[in-house]
């Protein structure tokens, strides 16, 4: 079942050949291995390296076990070395001998190399989509809440904001993550199907017309490069980890709005989880989660990092360790963008809670500087002023628009009767959030 036995005295070491084996690994490659071998066979039989009988042979052979592997006929696994030794074995054993031509003018670095740009190209637009799912959500949820709730920054209230203004902040992020991602896709989109294993190959291939075939832009420059770089890799790895950091943010929002203290949100019970011994329990699981899988994300990228760094060219048997952190990060991925999205659809807005805690900590303190500067007064000394009608407030146990005008008066004396109109919360959002025509 080696590819490579001639050259060896002795058999492999069982724990060896387990330790070097990749294939449960790699084996969710098959469909782009299969796919990379069938124009490679195309364009050796377009340059008369094989002949046309051969070529026809050896796909139908590949063709017939991608069926075999679809129905469950043939089943991955066994004691091969990889995806690529586990396809090519196989089609040796269906069509015999011409099976072992499948392999001239390539190596096993270029193959998994291309292999692993297709499949990064495949399930990047995958996320891309689950990306746009998530902002369909966003924007619905966004939409139908124009209400309004404290803004925050160091978690204290701020200045009045809508929960629309708020979850459409998440939209421009998961956007900007988006393109992100295609701006990877495109920098990815060279083809090392011919790099052979470092140097090409003395056949005269045609790697344009593989490159063409599978899809890519064009072939990669440097033979050296093509089966060393895992840059695509790291920089997919890169956006999920990106993804990964506002799908956490967003989860711990949740989270806390979901607790009693807020309550300005219910998630939906359908993604809520209880408790074994309180039964009064509603746990945000859902967020929880997608907050804790962002620490493997960031582990994987650490990891592809760490296994790259100091490699000198072009492959060493190290770059096999590039394929579990990389799935393992992109699947999260998906499945917490996914996730995310059923959360937001379905969450409930407390509406009223939202509104009530508006009106306590005065967030329209800044709308009262800003009248004062409107009324002559220097910005500083405004702010000054405000701050000694908020400590009254806070002694009295009122807000500032509870004041009468005579309490306003006696801390400056330009505030006028129009001032009660100036601090309402909702013309405060319309004089900020509305004027500025941002969402
Ligand atoms: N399973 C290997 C990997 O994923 C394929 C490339 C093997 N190449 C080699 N020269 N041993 O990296």
């Amino acid at each position: 079942m080696k590819l490579w036995g001639g050259r060896f005295r002795k058999e492999e070491n069982k724990l060896m050949e387990s330790f070097n084996s990749s294939l449960a690994i790699d084996k969710r490659l098959v469909y782009e291995d299969i796919t990379g071998s069938l124009a490679h066979i195309k364009m050796l039989v377009g340059s008369e390296i094989l002949t046309e009988t051969e070529g026809n042979k050896i796909s139908e052979g590949l063709h017939s076990i991608l069926s075999d592997i679809e129905n469950e006929d043939l089943l991955i696994d066994g004691d091969y070395e990889d995806i690529h030794s586990f396809v090519e074995a196989n089609l040796i054993e269906i069509i015999g001998e011409t099976g072992k031509k499948l392999h001239t003018a390539r190596s096993r670095n270029d193959q998994v190399a291309v292999d692993m740009r297709l499949y990064a190209k495949k399930k990047s637009a995958e996320v891309v989509e689950a990306i746009e799912f998530l902002q369909n959500s966003l924007k619905m949820k966004a939409d139908e809440n124009p209400v309004m709730m404290p803004g925050y920054t160091h978690l204290q209230r701020a200045q009045v904001v809508t929960f629309k203004h708020h979850l459409m902040a998440y939209y421009e992020m998961v956007d900007r993550d988006k393109r992100r991602i295609k701006n990877a896709m495109s920098i990815l989109d060279e083809s090392p199907l011919g790099c052979g294993a470092l140097a090409g190959t003395t056949h005269t291939i045609n790697r344009g017309m593989t490159a063409k075939a599978l899809d890519f832009e064009k072939p990669v420059n440097n033979l050296l490069d093509g089966v060393s770089d895992r840059d695509y890799l790291l920089e997919l790895m890169s956006c999920f980890s990106i993804i990964m950091m506002h799908l956490s943010r967003l989860s711990e929002e949740l989270i806390l709005w979901s607790s009693q203290e807020f309550n300005f949100i219910e998630i939906d019970d359908a993604y809520s989880t209880g408790s074994s011994i309180m039964p009064q329990k509603r746990n945000p699981d859902s967020a929880e989660l997608i907050r804790g899988k962002t620490g493997r994300v960031y582990g994987s990228l650490i990891s592809l990092l760490t296994t790259m760094k100091g490699l000198p060219l072009a492959y060493n048997k190290d770059m096999q360790e590039d394929k579990e952190p990389f799935f393992d990060s992109l699947d999260t991925t998906l499945s917490c963008l996914e996730m995310m999205s059923e959360i937001i659809a379905t969450l409930k807005v407390n509406k009223g809670n939202m509104k009530k805690a508006v009106k306590k900590g005065f967030l329209n303190a800044t709308d009262l500087a800003d009248y004062l500067v409107k009324k002559g007064v220097p910005f500083r000394d405004a702010h000054g002023v405000v701050g000694e009608i908020v400590i009254y407030c806070e002694d009295n146990e009122k807000g500032i628009e509870d004041l009468s005008l005579e309490e306003l008066t006696s801390f400056s004396a330009v505030i006028d009767e129009d001032i009660y109109e100036y601090i309402d919360y909702q013309n405060s959002l319309n004089r900020g959030i509305k004027k500025l025509l941002v969402t």
